[in-house]
């Protein structure tokens, strides 16, 4: 096993929301358990997939292990030491090896801002040295070549995949250690996917870049991840090698979702479709979390959370994962 960079133990992240009027009569506080105790690691210059339905809590989980968001308990250690009650003065300094990409290409970039200075600005914020030489060496990177000849762009004058190249040269101009990656390629045309994912594994390659890749496309994440994880409700119900998890999957939850991607569950398997939509994170279902949508609830799936437990090399949290086909 490498190094580990990034690490949350039984991480929790709950939202208060407004009370309903049964809520106030009662007098009780209303909560949205978006994250609700997750254990995950992430090995230096591994990429690491974050998957699952929207609404399971994946952002709030970058969110955290970035610390853009205070978690409610739990811990998040970041290269050996423990960044969830870092001072502001430490998480400044932290700041810069950790960065995020996010989905929207069009909402990450300043619209006054020309390509250079976009790029060139997280070196100013953080006092760096700066150099037109640098960014070009960033765009060339992310691929948009011959790079002089975006630097005085802006970005109404790019494509939405230049945008994003943009964007990722933006992130990776500190040289991170860690990046959270969330949806990075879920708005872009399908046809430009694998080479936005390319350029990830680029910076993966070439720099060591850590990745926790949040996407919803299995394909994505069989594309580029090493590991991956599967969340539901707050919680991960099945991690491992992603080759394993996809060939193999033994959560039900992951069964469903492996089945209805062409490509990874071709004639394997039955498709098999989920029953009504992911509950709210404001009311989570008692024992297993899944059971109301589990084609194979028992009894005891009602009553019992089931651990995230070992099993032939992967960790999944089902009651019954190995007797399911
Ligand atoms: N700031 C917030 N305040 C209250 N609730 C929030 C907040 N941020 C997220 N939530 C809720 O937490 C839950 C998890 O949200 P999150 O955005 O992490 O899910 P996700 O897996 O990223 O979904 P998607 O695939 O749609 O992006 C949702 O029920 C969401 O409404
Ligand atoms: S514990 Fe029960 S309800 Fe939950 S996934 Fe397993 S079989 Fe389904
Ligand atoms: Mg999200």
């Amino acid at each position: 096993m490498g190094e580990v960079l990034v690490e949350a133990k039984d991480l929790k992240k709950h939202f208060e929301v407004r009370r309903s009027p049964l809520d106030v009569i009662l007098r009780r506080k209303s909560y949205i358990k978006a994250v609700d105790g997750i254990d995950l690691k992430i090995e230096k210059k591994q990429i690491v997939a974050l998957v699952g339905e929207s609404g399971s809590g994946k952002t709030t989980t970058g969110r955290l292990l970035i610390m853009l968001e205070k978690p409610t308990s739990g811990e998040i250690w970041f290269d050996g030491k423990r960044i969830d009650s870092a001072s502001p003065k430490e998480l400044r300094a932290l700041r810069p090896r950790m960065q995020m990409i996010y989905q929207d290409p069009y909402g990450s970039l300043n619209p006054k801002l020309t390509v250079y200075q976009s790029v060139c600005e997280p070196l100013i914020v953080n006092k760096r040295e700066h150099s037109k030489e640098l960014v070009m060496e960033m765009l060339a990177l992310a691929g948009l070549r011959p790079p002089e000849r975006f630097l005085e762009r802006y970005p109404y004058q790019l494509s939405g995949g230049q945008r994003q190249r943009v964007a990722i040269a933006r992130a990776m101009i500190l040289k991170p250690e860690f990046v959270v990656a969330d949806e990075p390629v879920s708005m872009l045309d399908v046809s430009l996917r694998a080479e936005i994912l390319g350029v990830l594994r680029q910076f993966n390659e070439r720099l060591g870049v850590s990745f926790l890749l949040i996407t919803h496309d299995l394909a994505v994440a069989s594309q580029l991840a090493e590991r991956i994880a599967v969340m539901y409700l707050g919680k991960i119900v099945e991690e491992g090698a992603t080759r394993d998890v996809l060939s193999s999957p033994l959560h039900p939850y992951t069964q469903a979702l492996v089945s209805v991607v062409p490509r990874i569950g071709e004639e394997k398997r039955k498709k098999l479709i989920l029953q009504g939509e992911i509950p709210s994170a404001r009311n989570i279902p008692s024992g297993c979390r899944f059971h109301p949508r589990c084609p194979y609830k028992k009894e005891v799936c009602a009553r019992v959370e089931p651990e995230l437990r070992r099993l032939n090399g992967v960790k999944v949290a089902c009651h019954f994962a190995g007797e399911l086909s």
